[in-house]
């Protein structure tokens, strides 16, 4: 219940998704989409699974031990008034869910619970439901929900999902509302304020963009849901108001549906994935520096020592907390380059490996 409107959140985000399909439809996106098949199941089907199924069992089931451990704290806060709840509910939530998301990149066996939402080569609102049954199961802002609504906080907490999912929603959606706020230099105060509160597009955008070789994507970074407050207080902000081009995972080995969904119960065929049995990432570092000649423009420099493709980042340092770093080169020269990870003068060679 919500401003004493019996299922009103519910109506709310139902709205919200119908609002977003149809710009995505008008605009022509169904028509321009390459999503095959296995896209449509992943997003569909993990919306579906997520809002009927795994939301409301982990919900109930926190409302029920609740009861049956801690019956004295059930409506704790009820006679607390919605502004009260709405920031009780809102907030940890959303710390919750960036550390969470954060870690996802960080470490190596979340990792394969995220991938889904990162194989998307196309935006979309849909995307946003793109993830492993059990990275949902583990969300610890979906137990939050159910703690705060056994605590008495239900209407901040389905006022809270309505703007959160606005928020999260418009952030995945191919409308990139915040399009026009980039158009007149003159809004750009106003757009300031906006972008260091919520999530924009262009913000999220970065975030699934394929590579930092385009000065705009960030794939380890940008981990924000509603409030981009957290990335800025933990250093893992990029703004640019600039929309990537290129959306995906450097090394997509294209899952079958069934295991990037139902991992780590089904797992790959495909021996090279993440997502197969046993699969381990391999030491790639070496000893001897590489001697290059490189043409004029961006490289990424592996800081991992996961690559195949050493001393150049192949995007193997997802699952873990490196991220490559971004050199430009001028104009055609020879270079060497580190291979050892141990230089503190990287990309470049400074016969740190010599000591080790
Ligand atoms: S593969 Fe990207 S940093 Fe090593």
């Amino acid at each position: 219940m919500l401003f004493g409107v019996e299922n009103l959140d519910l109506y709310l985000v139902l709205g919200i998704l119908v609002f977003f399909g149809l710009l995505e439809v008008i605009a022509g996106h169904l028509h321009t989409t390459k999503r095959t098949r296995s896209d449509w199941i992943q997003e569909m089907g993990g919306f579906f699974a997520l809002s009927v199924l795994i939301k409301p069992m982990i919900v109930l089931s926190v409302m029920g031990l609740g009861q049956l451990l801690v019956p004295q704290y059930a409506n704790l806060v009820g006679g607390w008034s919605l502004l009260l709840m709405l920031p009780f509910y809102l907030f940890p939530d959303d710390i919750l869910q960036y550390w969470y998301h954060r870690s996802a990149h960080e470490y190596e066996w979340l990792w394969k619970l995220h991938p889904p939402h990162h194989q998307a080569e196309e935006m979309g609102f849909f995307v946003s439901y793109r993830n492993a049954a059990l990275y949902y199961v583990l969300m610890p802002n979906i137990w939050w929900v159910g703690i705060a609504t056994f605590l008495g906080a239900a209407p901040g907490v389905a006022l809270g999902l309505v703007l959160k999912q606005l928020v999260i929603i418009g952030s995945h959606s191919t409308t990139k509302w915040d399009r026009i706020l980039y158009r007149f230099p003159w809004l750009s105060p106003v757009t300031s304020v906006i972008e260091r509160i919520i999530i924009t597009p262009a913000f999220h955008y970065a975030h699934h963009g394929k590579s930092m070789k385009d000065g705009v994507s960030d794939p380890n970074g940008n981990y924000g849901n509603m409030f981009s407050i957290w990335d800025q207080l933990f250093g893992t902000a990029k703004f640019t108001r600039q929309f990537p081009t290129d959306l995906g995972l450097v090394n997509d080995p294209k899952e079958k549906w069934t295991a990037a969904y139902f991992y780590p119960i089904v797992t790959s065929e495909n021996p090279e994935s993440e997502l197969a049995r046993g699969y381990q990432k391999q030491d790639t570092r070496r000893m001897e520096p590489s001697d290059v000649h490189l043409e004029a423009g961006t490289y990424l420099w592996c800081q991992c020592g996961h690559s195949q493709n050493q001393p150049f980042c192949d995007g193997s340092h997802h699952g873990t907390k490196f991220k490559p770093m971004v050199f430009e080169v001028a104009k055609a020269r020879k270079m060497r380059l580190c291979n050892c990870k141990l230089s503190k003068t990287g990309p470049f060679c400074d016969n740190s490996h010599e000591q080790s």
